[in-house]
């Protein structure tokens, strides 16, 4: 860890009951958390309230997804008005289930970056490469691509958090090797420096996600440039993501 505050989020995806979530939240109240750590969970839509009405205030809350400008008649979507409403500080964009499973393509997804951020919320801005592109030796340039589109649709970087998630790491138990992991962030914090500025890349937060897990954190969060992580299935066990949350160094 190196670029600022260690961020922690739990992304919960399309998981959970108001019956699991009632005791995923009651453990994490009663978690201890270290102190110098962001904390963020990002519930599915429709549990949002009960989080936040139920969850301590010591941990905020993300959206999944958002619109791409203002709510109006688009059936199934959630705006990032309605977000706010329901107190989120957060929204995760360009998340690979939503890029691979549901089609959503870099352009639209800086735009919708570019929405959120001028409505005040804080975007975790997810990339990542397959496994065939990792293997044909395009990890960086895949990387650089998706960066690019959020680069090219935001006009500032205050409140973004990139989380790289390498697609084969993510919900496969193949968690990336510190080494993998950190030579990716390294070369993401390059393309910031050149790209956008030396301040940006070096204060800009670079998350891990992909199989983290309460066993593997430590290791992880002992490289310079992983700046917290982005959990999806450990999060859903409320004492194995306070571990995560804990083992910043
Ligand atoms: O956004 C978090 C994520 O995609 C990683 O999921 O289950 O591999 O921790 P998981």
């Amino acid at each position: 860890a190196g670029s600022g505050k260690f961020f922690v989020g739990g992304n919960w995806k399309c998981n959970g009951t108001k019956d699991s979530i009632a005791k995923l939240i009651s453990d994490l109240n009663s978690a201890t958390l270290e102190a110098d750590v962001d904390v963020v969970v990002a519930p599915p839509f429709v549990y949002i309230d009960q989080v936040k009405s139920s969850l301590t205030d010591r941990i905020e809350i993300s959206g999944q997804n958002s619109w791409v400008g203002k709510g109006g008649a688009f059936t199934g979507e959630i705006s990032v008005e309605q977000l706010k409403d329901l107190g989120c500080k957060w929204v995760i964009l360009g998340h690979s289930e939503r890029r691979h499973v549901i089609g959503e393509k870099d352009e639209f997804i800086g735009k919708k970056a570019a929405y959120a951020l001028s409505e005040g919320l804080g975007v975790i801005a997810c990339i990542g490469e397959k496994l065939e592109e990792r293997e044909a030796g395009k990890t960086f340039d895949v990387c650089y691509e998706q960066l690019k589109a959020f680069a090219d649709a935001v006009p500032s970087w205050d409140n973004i958090v990139v989380a790289y998630e390498p697609v084969w790491a993510i919900g496969t138990g193949k968690v990336a090797s510190p080494q993998q992991a950190q030579e990716v962030h390294v070369a993401v914090r390059g393309w910031l420096k050149k790209n956008v500025s030396e301040e940006v890349a070096s204060k800009t937060r670079i998350i891990y996600g992909g199989s983290v897990n309460g066993g593997n954190s430590a290791e992880l969060a002992k490289e310079e440039d992983i700046d917290g992580f982005l959990v999806g299935g450990a999060s859903l066990k409320g004492p194995e993501f306070a571990t995560i949350v804990n083992s910043v160094t």
